[in-house]
């Protein structure tokens, strides 16, 4: 099997099968965050880290106006050439969601499988939040998800899952190398075993992610005031079950408003 060390990321629609799975709970859970929390109506959205654009185009297919900022250009051509296949209005642009202006103002942002995690200091985590602040008129909403650090329990972050779709076939396989909770640096390996018809080739790449416990989680949010958490969620994506944080939460979806 031929084997390459690259960014998972430059592979779009390897990345779009990969992470598809939970792509209809995640679309039915933002509608009804938008309709629940977002004062107002609903017109504009923007996805810091929107990648392929899996999420965004089919807002946009729904009615919504649509942006999106991505650091991989491979990704943001790609999304692009999906929201022109549509014929969609709004487009995603190349650059660093920590340091970023949008242009415009957004009822609603999203960011829901982990991607915050990768800027890698307090200083980023806290200019990615106050550039969502920028964009977001106020009582507009910034849905955000990721994966915390228990204090109590055991963390369960070893997985392995596969997709397929026509004669695209993707096992996936994502493991842990290495923590260090003090400099709050984790790397994870991530292997794509991609089955073609033209043959199979096998992606590894390494994940740098930052860490956070609720209590870390909690102080970066209170340090961008304008945005202003109105409740917590799991990866169930389930409006009608909130969560309560506490030492042992895994995995969180926070609904912070613009004040
Ligand atoms: C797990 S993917 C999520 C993509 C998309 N949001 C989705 O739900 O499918 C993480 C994305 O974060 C992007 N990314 C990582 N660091 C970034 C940064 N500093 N600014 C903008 N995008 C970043 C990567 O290029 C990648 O596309």
């Amino acid at each position: 099997m031929k084997t390459t060390k690259a960014s998972i990321y430059d592979f779009p629609t390897y990345y779009d099968l990969v992470f598809g799975s939970d792509t209809a709970a995640e679309l039915k859970f933002l509608n009804e965050c938008f309709a629940t929390y977002v004062t107002g109506k609903t017109k504009r959205l923007f996805e810091p880290a929107c990648g392929t654009g899996r999420l965004l185009y089919r807002l946009g297919k729904q009615g919504y106006e649509v942006g999106g900022i991505d650091l991989n250009s491979k990704a943001v051509s790609f999304c692009n050439r999906r929201l022109e296949k549509y014929g969609l209005k709004g487009r995603a642009m190349v650059g660093d969601m920590s340091d970023f202006v949008a242009g415009r103002r957004y009822c609603a942002a999203f960011n829901t499988i982990n991607s915050f995690r990768h800027l890698p200091t307090e200083e980023a985590a806290m200019g990615h939040l106050q550039c969502v602040a920028n964009l977001l008129r106020p009582g507009g909403i910034y849905v955000l998800g990721l994966h915390l650090t228990p204090t109590r329990g055991e963390a369960s972050d070893e997985e392995s899952w596969s997709a397929r779709r026509g004669n695209l076939a993707i096992n996936t396989h994502m493991w842990p190398i290495e923590k260090n909770p003090r400099r709050r640096q984790e790397r994870f390996g991530i292997q794509f075993c991609v089955y073609r018809p033209t043959g199979t080739l096998k992606i590894n790449d390494v994940l740098e992610l930052r860490s956070y416990t609720a209590k870390q989680f909690s102080s970066l949010l209170a340090a961008v005031p304008q945005l202003k958490p109105v409740e917590f969620f799991d990866f169930h994506y389930d409006l009608k079950n909130p969560i309560k944080v506490d030492a042992t939460t895994e995995d969180i979806v926070v609904v912070l408003r613009r004040s």
